[in-house]
């Protein structure tokens, strides 16, 4: 889709499954050599390696647990290995579960923002030696995150922690030559979203101008736009892809 990804080389966190599968799958067939961090080993990863594989380029699909530091290093220390370097950083990763905020546990909390908010700045300072003086950072935060949702506050203060993150590191890696940008998906067909009871997705659908769920690939598709030089003057933006709910 966009030619200057060839040759170019990305990691993606949370790449086994849903939006993190559609960008790796997305990079690699536009010729980017890949690295995709995952939770656990599973036919989702093993099939994710057979489907890029038959892009050709330079892949490498591991373990590593977003609340983990030491397995972030790890990834990092690993990518560096296996690419030489990074032009392309996605913090796909993220986790949710609905909790009454009355019943809201202290280990519930310390869950979701390490996955959702600490594994991206984790991710982004370990990375910056890779990626040198120059490259695309992009961050994937939610709708969540802009209006806020009930039996989710969790998960929305670390999608806002995003825009915030994002918006610094836009004006002080700006300067470095590093790009920084959030996507943020409005309901999206992945796992999450096929549990959906019946009544719960008409009540999306309807809402939802464009009256369907977005697919994955859609999502992905903006990400490699922001991945891309074709993008070379957008820094600090936040791009909205939910079918204008
Ligand atoms: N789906 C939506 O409707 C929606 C809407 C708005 C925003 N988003 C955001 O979009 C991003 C992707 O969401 P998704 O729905 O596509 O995700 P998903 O289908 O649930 O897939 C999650 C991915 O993240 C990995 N992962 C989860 N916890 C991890 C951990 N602790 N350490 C390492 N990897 C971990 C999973 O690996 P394993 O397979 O090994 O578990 C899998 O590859 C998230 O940031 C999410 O908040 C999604």
């Amino acid at each position: 889709m966009y030619a200057d990804l060839a040759g170019k080389r990305a990691l993606v966190t949370g790449g086994t499954r849903g939006i993190g599968r559609a960008v790796a799958l997305g990079l690699a067939r536009a010729g980017t050599h890949v690295v995709v961090s995952h939770q656990r080993e599973s036919e989702a990863a093993e099939s994710l390696r057979r489907e890029l594989k038959e892009t050709g380029g330079n892949h490498l699909v591991m373990t590593a647990d977003a609340t983990d530091q030491a397995a972030l290093a790890a990834l990092l220390d690993a990518t560096g290995k296996h690419l030489g370097g990074l032009d392309i950083v996605v913090n796909n990763v993220g986790t949710i579960n609905h909790v009454p905020y009355h019943e809201l546990s202290v280990a519930d909390w310390n869950w979701v923002l390490a996955t959702n908010l600490t594994a991206t700045h984790l991710v982004t300072q370990g990375a910056l030696p890779l990626l040198g003086d120059r490259g695309s950072v992009v961050n994937v935060g939610s709708g969540a995150g802009v209006v806020g949702v009930p039996l989710r506050a969790h998960y929305t203060a670390a999608k806002t922690g995003l825009i915030g993150l994002t918006r610094s590191l836009a004006k002080e890696l700006g300067a470095k030559g590093i790009r920084v940008n959030l996507v943020t998906p409005g309901v999206t067909e992945t796992d999450h979203a096929a549990g959906m009871p019946d009544h719960v997705r008409a009540m999306y659908t309807n809402r939802i101008p464009l009256g369907r769920l977005g697919d994955p690939a859609e999502v992905a598709n903006v990400v490699l736009f922001l991945a891309s030089d074709v993008s070379s003057y957008v820094n600090g933006a936040n791009f909205t892809v939910d079918g204008g709910i």
